[in-house]
């Protein structure tokens, strides 16, 4: 059944399409854009060479058959291990039909660490507007160089100053208020989305910390506190809403009018959307 309304929100692969391919990995991108995804999301970590890398676990133990913080490592180690074949160990699998991916070790490419700069390039070449919502991970343990570092390399695309919020295809994301305040800092023109686990009692009115203008409310708050979404939306606010896979919780952001909806399955939220 789909579930129309009038108001289009934009459809975010929440690390790719990762609920048929391995998270954060190329598979998953392409597979994104081929589902007709608006928007990807990606974590970002810096690893001890310096550069940003697609992971989101502290450790690559869980999507790699490798071991250790990504921060302790260096490109070339994570280069040498496979974040792929973990996604097709039945202990993963989260549905019970076979995943719309298969999984061909000779495509090294495909299923390596997966660096930031070659996620922008892929985006690039997509043939059609793709955004990108980038997330600093844990960057106060590095005191202000992964943000650094990203908009370096989104200066390299060309996307760290956009001419307006309204315009940019990139928006950075964090949980960490004063992350965002650093990229806000550097880039005064680029959406930044405030995270959010649960509703701090000081923004229990709807406000954002300073200069922030996305709201990113997990699933649970929208469940749970649907009039908060209001308040957020009547104080002029976008609502991004994560990780969004149930038909039942598509419908209830459609309700509330959300702007976007970050999934692992875009393909299945196009379809309800009708799209
Ligand atoms: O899109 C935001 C969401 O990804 C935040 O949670 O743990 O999946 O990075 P996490
Ligand atoms: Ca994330």
């Amino acid at each position: 059944m789909t579930h129309v309304r009038q108001h289009h929100p934009q459809v975010v692969a929440h690390r790719g399409a990762s609920e048929d391919a391995p998270e954060h990995t190329l598979a998953a991108y392409r597979k994104a854009i081929e589902d007709g995804a608006d928007a990807l999301e990606c974590d970002v970590r810096l690893t001890a060479d310096g550069h940003l890398v697609c992971v989101h676990d502290r450790r690559v133990n869980r999507t790699s058959n490798g071991r250790g913080a990504v921060s302790a490592l260096e490109l070339a180690d994570l280069a040498a291990l496979d974040f792929g074949s973990w996604k097709t160990r039945d202990s993963w699998r989260t549905r019970d039909e076979e995943p719309d991916w298969e999984h061909r070790p000779e495509d090294r490419e495909e299923t390596s660490v997966l660096t930031l700069e070659r996620l922008l390039e892929l985006v690039a070449d997509a043939g059609r507007r793709v955004e990108l919502a980038v997330e600093t991970k844990h960057p106060t343990r590095w005191a202000g160089q992964v943000e650094e570092r990203l908009l370096v390399l989104l200066k390299r695309f060309g996307l760290d100053s956009p001419a307006s919020a309204a315009e940019s295809p990139v928006r950075i994301m964090s949980f960490s208020a004063r992350s965002l305040h650093r990229v806000r800092a550097a880039s005064p023109t680029l959406p930044t989305v405030y995270l959010m686990q649960f509703v701090s009692p000081r923004l229990r009115d709807g406000r954002l910390p300073a200069g922030v203008g996305i709201a990113g409310p997990s699933i649970r708050i929208v469940r749970n506190h649907p009039a908060y979404i209001e308040r957020l939306k009547r104080a002029g606010h976008q609502v991004h809403v994560w990780t969004v896979n149930e038909p039942e919780d598509v419908d209830l952001c459609l309700d509330l009018g959300v702007d976007a909806i970050i999934t692992n399955r875009p393909s299945a939220v196009l379809d309800r959307l009708g799209r």
